[in-house]
């Protein structure tokens, strides 16, 4: 066994696997994964159950998924040859990540930021550099993050926006900037469905051949649980980036459901409202309770709670059967912990707001 773990790249042994505590038993409200908060309608599932039912199981989907790549670019104002698609954007995030700043590129990141990136930094062999976020509302250092680019040798810049866990998003002015003085810009808008058009970096893709967007259906779309996500870049980077993803990941089931979505704009455009009006109460009323909450444009918030102590809160919120996120950073930081909450329906929230106060 041990000559087995000593073929176990160094950097792979050091790495902490990702893993989460089970999921307790009779929860209120489950805010920690930033999912949708109501399930896809029974009579769709039951639609789109139908036509899995009458494609063919025995053979692999459609090779290139042609099908959904048209749908994803019909969506996207984007032609399909611009579109990638994957098993979740996680999927498609690791492929650019390997094909552009594997073995020995850097990748930079503004944290804190989703920690999966880490992750998938040790997996394809890239050097991590950092540029915090700074001040109270946890902005993007610009100036040092351009810095950082001129620094590095083979700098790979990743953006959350909005941001995985603080909500913030980064103006597309400075992705202009950042596309002028780095080789390549990766831009994860994972959430950007709970933002204003004014944050949609798609518009970019005319103006900029060196961006890549990644998207999800996992968040306003709600099939976290059916793995659809794409990248959306200029057709020769796409197609570079393509060759990373494995053929055939996304499945027949996850396909037929996205298609069934993306047809329904104006359903996903209500959903996002009401999580946009949502949060924007939740925020109010966790203010008024004395938090400092990070202004959000994302389907979460982050604060930091009266009296600072947010482990201590993460378990009065779970005792009360409310599962949120508890975020612990370096004790040297000026936010040493943090609760991010993801904005459930109006009586999920409303439980997580009593049981706050109670622990309060
Ligand atoms: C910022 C961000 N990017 C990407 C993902 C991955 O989402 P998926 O693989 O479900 O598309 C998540 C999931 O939580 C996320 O928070």
């Amino acid at each position: 066994m041990s000559r087995a773990l000593d073929a176990v790249r160094p950097e792979i042994r050091k790495l902490r696997a990702y893993t989460f505590a089970p999921v307790p038993q009779g929860l209120r409200a489950k805010l920690d994964f930033n999912e949708a908060s109501a399930d896809v309608a029974p009579a769709r599932k039951a639609e789109v159950l139908a036509r899995v039912a009458a494609r063919r199981w025995a053979l692999y989907p459609e090779f290139g998924a042609p099908r959904l790549r048209e749908a994803l670019a019909a969506a996207s104002g984007r032609s399909p040859d611009e579109v990638v698609p994957g098993n979740g954007s996680g999927e498609v995030i690791l492929a650019a990540m390997s094909v552009l700043a594997g073995c020995g590129g850097t990748l930079l990141l503004a944290p804190p930021v989703f920690s999966l990136y880490y992750q998938m930094a040790a997996l394809v062999g890239a050097r991590v550099a950092e540029v915090p976020l700074a001040g109270p509302a946890f902005a993007l250092d610009e100036d040092a993050f351009l810095a950082a680019v001129a620094r590095e040798a083979r700098p790979v810049p990743l953006l959350c926006s909005p941001n995985n866990p603080t909500g913030g998003t980064v103006p597309l002015a400075f992705v202009r900037r950042l596309a002028a003085v780095a080789p390549v810009v990766l831009l994860d808008q994972a959430y950007v469905d709970f933002a204003g058009e004014e944050d949609d970096a798609r518009i970019l893709l005319d103006e900029l051949d060196n961006l890549v967007v990644f998207r999800t259906l996992s968040k306003a779309y709600g099939i976290a649980g059916l793995r659809v996500g794409y990248a959306l870049a200029r057709t020769p980077l796409a197609r570079e980036v393509a060759k990373a993803v494995l053929p055939f990941s996304v499945d027949v089931g996850a396909e037929e459901t996205a298609l069934a979505l993306l047809a329904d704009r104006a359903g996903v455009a209500a959903r996002t409202g009401e999580v946009a009006r949502e949060r924007e109460r939740v925020a109010a009323a966790l203010r008024a309770l004395g938090a400092r909450v990070a202004p959000s444009r994302a389907n979460f918030l982050f604060f930091v709670p009266p009296g600072g102590d947010a482990p201590a809160l993460f378990r009065g919120l779970r005792e009360r059967g409310v599962l949120v996120r508890e975020l612990v950073f370096p004790a040297s930081s000026a936010t040493p912990s943090a609760i991010r909450v993801t904005i459930g329906t109006p009586e999920e929230n409303d439980a997580f707001l009593r049981a706050f106060e109670e622990v309060l």
